[in-house]
C-alpha cells in the first residue's frame, strides 16, 4: 500500500487528478494520508480540507533553524505513517533528509520532455516560454523520480504534446496540463502496483 503524502504550492489541479483516480477506485493500493504546502493561501490544502484530508502550512519560516523545520516535517511524515511522497508543484527543494529517508520513494511532475528544459529556474511560464523559443515541435510532461538534483531523477512516465504554430506560453501551458493530469495518476497506479519507485524502472517510458 502507498500512503502518500502530497507536496504542493500552488492550485493543485494535479492533487486533484490523483485524488479523483482514488475516489473512482482506479488507483487500488494508493491512498492519501495528509497534504502540506510551504504557502498557506495555496489552493491545494483548501482542496485537501474540502476532502477532509490533513492539511498542513509547513515552511521554514516558521521555526527558528532548518533542523527543527525538518525534525517536524520527518515527524509528521511519520505520524501518518507515509511511505511514498507525490510533490504535485511543490516549489522548494525537499530537505535533505527527506530525501535520503525517501529515497526511490519520492516522484514530481514535471511540464516538459525531461531531460529537455529541466533544472533549476525551468518551473512554470518559464518552460513553456524556453520550449517556444527554442522552436520545438513538440513538449509535453515528465513523472520522474525525485533525488538531490532538480527535475534529473530517473524517468517513469512522459508524454509528448504538439508545440503548434502560434502557441503562447499559456495555451502550451493548458495543453500540457491535461497530459499531466493524464499521466500522475497512471504512473502512481504503476508504480502502487509495483510497490517502489524503483522497480518502475522495468517500465517503459511511454511516449506517445
Ligand atoms: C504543474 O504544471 C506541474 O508540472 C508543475 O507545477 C504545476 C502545478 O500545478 N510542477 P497544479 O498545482 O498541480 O495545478
Amino acid at each position: 500500500m502507498l500512503t502518500i503524502a502530497v507536496f504542493g504550492s500552488g492550485r493543485g489541479s494535479n492533487f486533484e487528478a490523483i485524488l479523483t483516480a482514488i475516489k473512482q477506485g482506479t488507483m487500488p493500493g494508493a491512498r492519501i494520508a495528509c497534504v502540506i504546502s510551504n504557502n498557506s493561501t495555496a489552493g491545494i490544502l483548501e482542496l485537501a480540507r474540502q476532502n477532509s484530508l490533513p492539511a498542513y502550512h509547513l515552511s521554514v519560516k516558521q521555526f527558528a533553524s532548518d533542523k527543527e523545520f525538518i525534525d517536524r516535517t520527518l515527524a509528521l511524515l511519520e505520524e501518518h505513517e507515509v511511505n511514498f511522497i507525490v510533490l504535485a508543484g511543490y516549489m522548494k527543494l525537499l530537505p535533505q533528509p527527506v530525501i535520503t529517508q525517501y529515497r526511490n520513494r519520492i516522484v514530481n511532475i514535471h511540464p516538459a520532455l525531461l531531460p529537455k528544459f529541466g533544472g533549476k529556474g525551468m518551473y512554470g511560464h518559464h518552460v513553456h516560454e524556453a520550449v517556444i523559443a527554442a522552436g520545438e515541435k513538440e513538449s509535453g510532461a515528465t513523472v520522474h523520480v525525485v533525488d538531490e538534483v532538480y527535475d534529473h531523477g530517473m524517468i517513469v512516465l512522459q508524454k509528448s504534446v504538439p508545440v503548434v504554430p502560434g502557441d503562447t506560453p499559456e495555451s502550451l501551458a493548458a495543453r500540457v496540463l491535461a497530459v499531466e493530469h493524464e499521466i500522475f495518476p497512471e504512473a502512481i497506479r504503476r508504480l502502487a502496483r509495483g510497490e517502489s519507485a524503483a522497480s518502475a524502472r522495468t517500465l517503459p517510458a511511454v511516449h506517445s
